[in-house]
């Protein structure tokens, strides 16, 4: 199997960041991409921090080894929790992903902000809240902490008649921040529950990464590194590189994305 040095890594604590590599998927054309979800130890939202610190060290240090240009923290928790040591401690630029909270304030109103617990307690999203509040005190924000539901899409993202909403606080509300990447994957189910647009981060990740990537060397050589062993890979110029011990179910859940997303998932095949 052919790898590169170079490229970008994304890592999440699941299925979550694949939302964030579909934003992400058209903006740096011909740069690999490598897709490193810790699935077997997700969800992350309720661990301690020590320990969130701790894997995402371990995949930073696998994205090391591969050498790669830039990384995402495709996970609100493990920017919310992380990013800036991990930016201390690492030589690559780290994007992080971040609740789309001022967007969804802008407009006024009543705007609720669903997040995993350890993001909701982060002194990062605490001073994004006070944040946004200084700047549009007109409008009143509801942290709203969902314990198990990044878990139940998790489990539940092959069933598309599973109901999420025994995980989703109840509320009335004029808007909905999807403060964790593996919410935006019911964001339809989301928006119907609460009668109400949803906003996320991924559109301004794609764009960071898009200003430093091209703004930045952009070379891509071509290495042999198979010994990092189980990876599948889909795409010849713009190939994605799923790593770790998931890496067929995630690059299969990507696939089914973007079958819908090119309109490929034919409802109603003519007979033959
Ligand atoms: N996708 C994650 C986030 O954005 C992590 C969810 C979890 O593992 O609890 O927060």
């Amino acid at each position: 199997m052919q790898y590169f040095t170079g490229g970008v890594g994304f890592f999440d604590s699941g299925i979550g960041g694949l939302t964030v590599l579909r934003a992400c998927k058209s903006r740096v054309p011909g740069v690999p991409f490598y897709y490193l979800g810790d699935n077997g130890r997700a969800p992350y939202g309720n661990l301690p921090t020590y320990l969130i610190r701790a894997y995402t060290r371990e995949a930073l240090d696998y994205f090391a080894t591969l050498g790669v240009q830039a990384v995402v923290l495709a996970c609100n928790t493990v920017t919310a929790v992380c990013a800036d040591e991990m930016r201390r401690a690492y030589p690559f630029p780290i994007i992080g992903v971040e609740p789309a909270v001022m967007p969804a304030v802008r407009n006024g109103g009543k705007v609720g902000v669903l997040t995993t617990r350890a993001t909701g307690e982060s002194q990062r999203f605490l001073a994004l809240i006070e944040k946004a509040k200084r700047t549009y005190p007109v409008s009143e924000i509801v942290p709203l902490p969902c314990d198990g539901l990044a878990k139940a899409i998790e489990d539940g993202i092959q069933n598309p008649n599973t109901d999420y909403s025994p995980y989703l606080p109840k509320a009335e509300l004029d808007g909905v921040v999807l403060g964790c990447t593996h919410y935006v994957f019911i964001q339809k189910q989301i928006s119907t529950f609460y009668h109400c647009p949803t906003f996320d981060g991924n559109i301004g990740v794609a764009n960071r990464l898009q200003t430093l990537i091209n703004g930045g060397a952009n070379v891509v050589k071509t290495q042999n590194l198979s010994v990092f062993g189980r990876t599948s890979s889909i795409g010849n110029h713009r190939p994605v590189f799923f790593l770790g011990a998931r890496n067929t179910q995630n690059k299969r859940i990507y696939e089914q994305m973007f079958a819908k997303i090119r309109g490929r998932v034919v409802k109603n095949p003519k007979k033959v």
